[in-house]
């Protein structure tokens, strides 16, 4: 699967989410090992602390169905209704679940935006000496 298609699954995506305090929707899209992809989009709650991103939503949706091995995770974001004209960078919390999961010199994070080139990061780039109990 390569970025631009990782990356319209992502924009699919993000037709789902449900983010009607913020009114800005975000999908990804994780694409396992075996080739699987699994989506995510935000999901926001009135009570605001158990809204979840995008990025962990397919997270929690591949490890939930006995997934852990993955390769990249695609994300758009913008404000609802509207094409995705900024990156959406995932939030820290979504990084740190990345970092549990993920190799950091291997897994990519591929942004989108539109009129604009994609960037692509490392897990390392973005969440640099990351906390671990592995490596103390
Ligand atoms: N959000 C994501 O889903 N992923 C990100 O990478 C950044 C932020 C969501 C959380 C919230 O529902 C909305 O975007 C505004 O912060």
């Amino acid at each position: 699967m390569d970025r631009e298609n990782l990356l319209k699954i992502a924009l699919e995506a993000r037709k789902f989410a449900y983010a009607p305090y913020s009114h800005f929707t975000v999908g990804a899209a994780l694409l396992a090992k075996n080739g699987t992809v699994y989506s995510g989009c935000n999901i926001e709650n009135a009570a605001y602390g158990p809204s979840n991103c995008a990025e962990r939503t397919a997270f929690f949706k591949a490890i939930s169905e006995g997934n852990k091995d993955f390769c990249a995770i695609a994300v758009v974001g913008g404000l609802e209704g509207k094409e995705a004209m900024q990156y959406c960078p995932p939030c820290g919390v979504c990084r740190q679940v990345m970092a549990e999961f993920c190799s950091p010199e291997d897994f990519l994070i591929i942004l989108g935006a539109k009129n604009q080139v994609i960037k692509e990061y490392k897990l390392k780039e973005l969440l640099p000496v990351s906390f671990s109990l592995n490596e103390n």
